[in-house]
């Protein structure tokens, strides 16, 4: 008897579909809003060296950017010696960072993050989830790389996780870790580096160009525990956690849950081509970004390249840009050559509260082309921004509505434009010119849509998709292809990074506007069947949504049932509905609940579950 009462009990706690009552994505460690700082590889490389990372932390505090947020003065690779042998305890180049030389003998680097700390800054280094950075396996002139033998040069986290996070922590005193994760890719026992007695194969592994062929939630799994090695040698909670796996093993849709900030993509370039790349693996990610844990379509390039001085409208547009997605503002550019205009674009302070908004929402896209996007982002004062972005080499018209801000066209939408200040007021809708290349971007007021509450798509900061349904990653198509890492060897530039079908707003999961029952919604979440979303209320009478099978479904074998949930308890639940049915309102009283949570649920699953939507979903007063 006592069997037959344990398994059922057993199930209904494996059912990610059953409602928790709590907030998933990750909120632990110091990433309420996107850390902001300066970061040595864009303009060093593994060329850094202690004067040149201090020199760049001056010039930052002398300026005043420091005090406009630029906090974190990270150390990226190349600052290492070895691992030594044989107590594994990592040596410091001292020979580039000289404050590390201790007495004994032995390196720290709590001298220099003293130092930084005293001019109020945050610090951060750099690490490997595997054995190998990314420096030792691909750098070209093996510029300060690490020496010695074999297990000297495994300076990465595998196998010692809890001693360098102890040490980088507790001992030296860092407050950020950006762990890469070249060390668990491609180090396969026939590769060129295991055959040759350079490095030694490593499971599990990594292949960026295969999901199939990589091994996500071992991948996964190694990052999790780096995490729990942060909350224990920082008990104070004062640490960033950055992974960095360039989009790679599906990261894109499981980072917000175990770190604070997490690359999307490969590393961008000083060009509009890796520019846009690095853009478009974050834009379609707006409901995977929280207060806590956020997409990083990796570091700023501005001052270098397609975005230097002499190419302002560029460096502008990539600055707005990363500001719209809430991305981490990380500087890449050696400080004592930055001139008074890059400075000026480093240090525009409506486009940094644009970033640092404690809403944390990303921008959504309410007008998508290949030529021109128009970004919207809700602001915590209920105010919007708006980034109007011309992605082509050539002029473009546009013409902004109040319906893609979700403002009233018969009233005044009142803009301000933040690199000008120039103000202007219109009604409906507002044309524009723009240059190559050029983003406009305003903060935006008038009278909302909803005068009573919020759609969720508007503050997608707090929407998480706990479950989104996919059973099989697939890799995202709409990401641009520049020319990588191999020039035009092979085959060419495919789509790699997994998401594709991930929750949307105001689409569905394939990007597509979201319909039902021949119904179109131009706001709702799109998601796929068999997902659970969850919903912080701040205050909030009610909860109310058109519900149904997407239009766009394939499958359409399934009914789906639609249930509202509030502090773990059902509040509301509809008919199970068909691919075809018109929509179907559900209301639910969610007063007292702190925690909403949306489910989507069908009799069987299947391995492409089909589109559903939560139309018009919004909370209201
Ligand atoms: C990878 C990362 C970069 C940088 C280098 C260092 O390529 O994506 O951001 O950290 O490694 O080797």
């Amino acid at each position: 008897m006592a069997l037959l009462v344990a398994i059922p009990a057993a199930r209904a706690a494996a059912d990610p579909l059953a409602p928790t009552g709590r907030w998933h994505a990750y909120a632990r460690g110091e990433a309420a809003t996107p850390p902001m700082g300066w970061n040595s590889w864009n303009a060093f490389g593994s060329g850094i060296d202690e004067e040149k990372l201090l020199a760049s932390a001056q010039v930052i505090r002398a300026t005043g950017l420091q005090a406009k947020g630029y906090r974190y003065i990270d150390l990226d690779d190349g600052w290492w010696l070895k691992r030594r042998q044989p107590d594994g305890q990592i040596v410091i180049r001292a020979a580039n960072f000289p404050s590390a030389a201790m007495p004994d003998g032995s390196t720290s680097f709590r001298p220099l993050t003293d130092r930084l700390h005293g001019m109020g800054f945050k610090a951060g280094i750099y690490s490997d989830i595997g054995r190998n950075s990314c420096a030792e396996l691909y750098s070209t002139d093996g510029l300060n790389q690490p020496e010695g033998s074999l297990a000297e040069r495994e300076v990465g986290l595998y196998g010692h996780v809890d001693q360098d996070i102890a040490l980088y922590f507790a001992d030296w005193g860092f407050d950020l870790i950006k762990v890469d994760a070249c060390g668990i890719r491609g180090l396969t026992p026939d590769s060129a580096w295991v055959k040759s007695g350079k490095f030694r194969a490593i499971a599990p592994l990594v292949d960026s160009d295969s999901l199939g062929r990589t091994n996500i939630s071992a991948v996964r799994e190694l990052y999790a525990e780096v995490g729990r090695a942060l909350e224990k040698h920082n008990p104070d909670g004062d640490f960033v956690f950055s992974l960095c796996l360039w989009g790679a093993a599906d990261v894109r849709a499981w980072a917000k849950d175990l770190g604070n900030m997490s690359r999307t993509s490969d590393d961008i370039a000083p060009t509009w081509g890796r520019m846009l790349h690095s853009f478009d693996s974050a834009v379609r990610r707006p409901l995977y970004a929280h207060p806590g844990s956020w997409n990083d379509p990796d570091m700023l390039y501005v001052g270098a390249g397609d975005f230097d001085a002499d190419h302002l409208v560029a460096a502008k547009s990539h600055f707005a840009l990363w500001a719209m997605l809430n991305a981490p503002l990380i500087i890449g550019f050696d400080m004592r050559k930055a001139p008074q205009p890059l400075l000026d674009v480093f240090g525009n302070a409506a486009i940094i509260a644009l970033d640092q908004d404690p809403a944390g929402n990303q921008a959504v896209l309410a007008f998508d082309s290949d030529d021109l996007q128009i970004l919207v982002k809700t602001l915590a004062s209920g105010d919007k921004a708006v980034a109007i972005f011309n992605r082509t080499a050539a002029p473009l018209d546009a013409r902004l509505t109040a319906e893609q801000l979700k403002l009233r066209p018969d009233a005044d939408v009142a803009l301000t434009d933040l690199w000008s200040g120039r103000r202007l007021t219109f009604r409906g809708e507002q044309p524009f010119h723009l240059g190559p290349r050029e983003t406009l971007i305003f903060t935006a007021s008038g009278s909302r849509r909803l005068a009573d509450g919020v759609y969720l798509s508007e503050q997608p900061g707090s929407v998480n998709p706990a479950v989104d349904g996919i059973v099989v990653p697939q890799a995202e198509p709409l990401v641009y292809r520049p020319i990588f890492w191999a020039g035009t060897h092979g085959t060419g530039e495919h789509p790699r990074y997994g998401g594709w079908g991930g929750a949307q707003a105001d689409q569905t999961p394939y990007g597509q506007t979201i319909a039902v029952g021949g119904q179109r919604f131009d706001t709702g979440i799109g998601i796929l069947a068999n997902s659970r979303l969850e919903v912080r209320n701040a205050g909030y009478d009610r909860f109310s949504a058109l519900v149904g099978v997407d239009d766009s479904a394939r499958d359409r074998s399934q009914p789906v049932t639609f249930l509202v949930y509030g502090d773990g308890k059902l509040l509301a639940k509809s008919r199970p509905v068909r691919f075809g049915d018109a929509p179907v309102r559900l209301a639910a009283d969610v007063r007292s609940a702190k925690l909403i949570e949306l489910v989507a649920r069908t009799p069987k699953s299947r391995r492409f579950p089909d589109p559903v939507a939560w139309g018009e979903a919004a909370l209201r007063r």
